[in-house]
Order: structure tokens, then sequence, then C-alpha cells
């Protein structure tokens, strides 16, 4: 019969057929001992474990098929094509990678593409060297069965994320904002990457640091939004949670408030976690990453700034030294209108062990297009309608606030910040076409990820991760 070509995660429904696949032979020989005896091949059966990206396949050469030379001298890595019966298995795989359950043997097959670099030297220098070896070596790497499994579920994990915002309940649309901006969101400006040239104007354009001013842009136009997009941050910071180019998952919401906002945060989050494990393939994946992992129960831990700020002091945590982001003065304590940093923030969210919010960040850290909370009488401190959601493991993952909606509000702001409103025309004028309250925020995917598949470094979430001293390749 002719051969029903498929891949490997979708073989079930195809047992007892006779099949095509394609891949790469993830190893050879290395399926159970007794296997061929079993099954009556003779002992020179060879087997393979054959991968397509989207799963494993125990495959079984015998006969006269496993004397000939291509077989016999059969390298890992090969491209392959493999036809043949698709059975219930009746092999031991390693790692449990091969999770249907069902093998393949062969009437017939053939070598697509050989693999001359697959020898020992290979297989050493995707395995046994160090992290900035493993970084050249990327595009290899990266077929092994942990880091494709990464980058696997985090496919799966955006899918659930669209899936999520496009539900009726929330109804949030995707749109693709520019990557080349002239106007900066966050910070001070030193995370920014200029383009020497842009058609002619020196320092005329640079990359986005987050598309946050566009998605406001959009609501009266397009409702409620959303974007996955690349941000870049310029900043040294040599950590295992900060890349130079990042992917920003990031909404904006109109008519919320600043409760809604963050409850709006926690019931994407877990919506997006129920239709993951609602999934069998992301289900396995996540297994096989984090075995431990179970969703979060609902509702977040809500602490205001000034309780984590106490909530330190208490424990005599102070500022670390340099490496970690933000850190002000070493070994100091902390005080109301310091930024926490890293290691603080993980103090704070591993001791409650689930994810958390800190809410309502005084002003002075905080960028200028945050809604602020009216001033109490006596009070000092500007605080905004602000959170950060940490997560165990990772601290920070998702950054948002409530915006300044009211254009007078908005031009005071430009003003306490020291920021120039000239370039943020635009972003000043919809104020003065039917402003209404919105709120939004920024989730990074790699530090969502490193958080769900319990990574230590944002780096291993990340295709080809970008940090200082590593562009390539
Ligand atoms: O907190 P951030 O800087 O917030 C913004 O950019 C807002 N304009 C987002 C918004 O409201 N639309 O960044 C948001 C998130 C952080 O919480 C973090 O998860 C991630 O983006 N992030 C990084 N991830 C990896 N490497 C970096 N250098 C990152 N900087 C921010
Ligand atoms: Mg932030």
């Amino acid at each position: 019969p002719a051969a029903v070509k498929a891949k490997i995660m979708n073989l079930v429904p195809l047992r007892g057929q006779r099949i095509r696949v394609t891949g790469w032979v993830d190893r050879v020989g290395s399926l159970h001992p007794e296997h061929p005896q079993e099954q009556g091949q003779g002992n020179d059966a060879i087997s393979i474990l054959l991968r397509d990206g989207t799963g494993y396949l125990p495959a079984v050469l015998g006969g006269d098929l496993a004397k000939a030379t291509d077989a016999t001298n059969l390298k890992d890595e090969t491209c392959v094509e493999l036809i043949g019966t698709l059975r219930a298995k009746g092999t031991v795989v390693p790692k449990d990678l091969a999770r249907d359950g069902h093998e393949l043997v062969v009437d017939s097959w053939r070598v697509l593409g050989n693999a001359p670099g697959a020898d020992k030297a290979f297989a050493n220098r995707v395995n046994k060297t160090s992290p900035s070896t493993l970084a050249d070596q990327r595009h290899l790497t990266l077929r092994q069965p942990t880091p494709s499994a990464l980058l696997r579920l985090r496919a799966h994990t955006l899918a659930a994320f669209r899936a999520t915002y496009a539900a009726p309940a929330h109804a949030v649309l995707e749109v693709t904002p520019p990557a080349l901006v002239s106007t900066q969101v966050e910070g001070p400006g030193a995370e920014l990457f200029w383009l020497a040239d842009y058609y002619g104007v020196r320092g005329g354009a640079c990359l986005t640091l987050s598309a946050q001013m566009y998605l406001e842009t959009c609501l009266a136009g397009l409702g409620d939004v959303f974007c996955v997009q690349e941000s870049f941050r310029a900043e040294r910071s040599h950590t295992r949670r900060h890349l130079s180019e990042f992917t920003h998952l990031e909404a904006e919401i109109a008519f919320i408030d600043f409760d809604g906002l963050m409850t709006h945060i926690e019931t994407v989050i877990c919506e997006t976690l129920e239709k993951l494990l609602a999934d069998p393939t992301s289900t396995a994946l996540l297994a096989q990453l984090n075995p431990g992992f179970t969703p979060p129960s609902r509702p977040f831990k809500r602490l205001p700034y000034t309780d984590a700020i106490a909530w330190l002091n208490a424990r005599g945590i102070t500022h670390r030294p340099k490496a970690d982001d933000d850190a002000a003065g070493a070994g100091a304590p902390y005080v109301l209108g310091d930024e926490i940093d890293e290691a603080a923030e993980r103090a704070l969210v591993d001791d409650h062990g689930a994810p958390m919010f800190l809410y309502r960040f005084p002003a002075s850290v905080r960028p200028f297009y945050m809604k602020q909370v009216p001033r109490a009488p006596g009070e000092g401190t500007v605080w905004t309608e602000s959170c950060d959601l940490l997560m165990p493991g990772v601290g920070e993952v998702v950054g948002g606030s409530m915006r300044i909606a009211d254009m007078g509000e908005l031009l005071a702001a430009y003003e306490q910040h020291g920021v120039d409103p000239a370039p943020y025309y635009w972003y000043t004028d919809q104020r003065g076409y039917g402003s209404c309250e919105h709120g939004g925020y920024g989730l990074g995917v790699e530090r969502f990820m490193a958080w769900l598949a319990n990574r230590y470094t944002v780096r291993e979430c990340s295709l080809y991760p970008r940090f200082p001293g590593r562009v390539t390749p």
C-alpha cells in the first residue's frame, strides 16, 4: 500500500498503517538490546531513534536492510526517509522520549543527507564544553532533547496566550507594532540601541524598548490590543534574567481600573496555563522539563511596595553588590524610594513560593506615563498605579501600570520627569480625542518560560540569546 506521510507527533491515528517519515537519526542502536530477538528479526537488526522536531520515533531495520553498508555505517544526525509499518512498541527507549508507544518496522529507507560532521568530536562539542562554546554551537545544541523541548513548549505557550486573548471573554486583538522607533518608553535612555544611520539621518532611529505607546494609540480604533514583539535593551547587566533582545508580550486594555488590571493579568496567565495543561503535547513537554510544576492558585498575593520594603528591612536584606540590576549602594538597607533589586525580589517571592504582585511603586523610580495616586495630605512620596508580577526563582516577569489618561496630568508628568514632550506629540495628542482610563503590561516571554520550565537562566529560553558580548550565531 502507498505510505502516508506524517509527522511524528501525529502518528497515533496511523497505527497499523504503512507510513513515511523524514527526520534525523537521533541515535543508532540505542533501543533495548534484546529487542531484535523478540521481534524475530535476527541479531543484526539495527535500531534507530528518529527525530523530526515534533517527536521521537523508534524504528527497526531488520533482515537485508540491516546488512547493507549504508545501514551498518549509519551515523547519528544523518537525515533519512523511512517507510514502514507503524505498530505498538516492543522497545524501551531511553529518557522516555518516544511517548506514544509505537515503533516503525522499516521496509524501505534512504539517506537524504549524510552527517560527516557527526563524529566523536561533535558529541564532545555539544555535550561537555563551556557555556561559551555551547553558545557558539547553538545551531547544533538546539537539536538536543532539553533545548528542543523548551523551544517547543515556548511555542505552545505563545499559542495558548494567543488563544486566551482571542477568547470572546477577552477579545484582545493582535497587532504588530514597529521595531524601528524614534522615541523611548522606559528609563533614562541609556538602554537604547541607536542606529548609526536612518536614510541619511544620523541617530534618527533606535530599536524599540517596548511597544506600549503604540498599543495605547490602537485602543480607540481597534479596541484592546496585544503584541508579541522583540524588545531591545542595551543594558550592561550580566544577570541570569537580562537579555539584550527579548520577546515581549504586551497588552493594553481600555476601560479598566488598577484592581481590574491586576485581576486581568492574573486571569490571562491562569487561563493560558489551563489551555497549556489541557493539551497532551504541552503537558508531556512540561513534565519532561519541570516535573514538579503545579499551576498557581488564585488570587495571587498583592503586596504594596511599602510593605515589601518593610519586609526586606525586617529580615536585614540589603542592597547587594553589583551584578544585580538596579542595585544602589551595596550593603545599604532599603529605604522608601529605592528600586528593589533582583536578589531582594527573589527573596520576597521565593519566601512566598507562588506568583505575587508588588504594587504602587514610587513615581521617582517609574516612567513618566504611569498614572499617579492622588497625594494624601502630608504625604511626601508620589505613588503610581503600577505593579510588577514576581514569579518564584525569577522575580519580575510582568511589569504593568495604569496610564495617565488626562492631558494636563501628562504634561505635568513630562515636566516632573524632565522629559522633553516634543517627540511624544502623538502620544500626548490622543488625550485630546476622547481619552479613556486604560492600563497595560509587558511580560518577558523568556522570564515566563524560565519560571514555567524551571530554568536557571533566561538564556536557555531564547532561540538565539543575545546579551553583552554575544550576538552570534
Ligand atoms: O518592566 P518593563 O521594562 O516594562 C515595560 O517595558 C512596559 N512598557 C511594558 C508595558 O507596560 N507594556 O518590561 C516588561 C517586562 C519585564 O517585567 C521583564 O519580564 C521583561 O519585560 N524584561 C526583560 N526580559 C529579559 N531581558 C531584559 N533585559 C528585560 N527587560 C525587561
Ligand atoms: Mg519593570
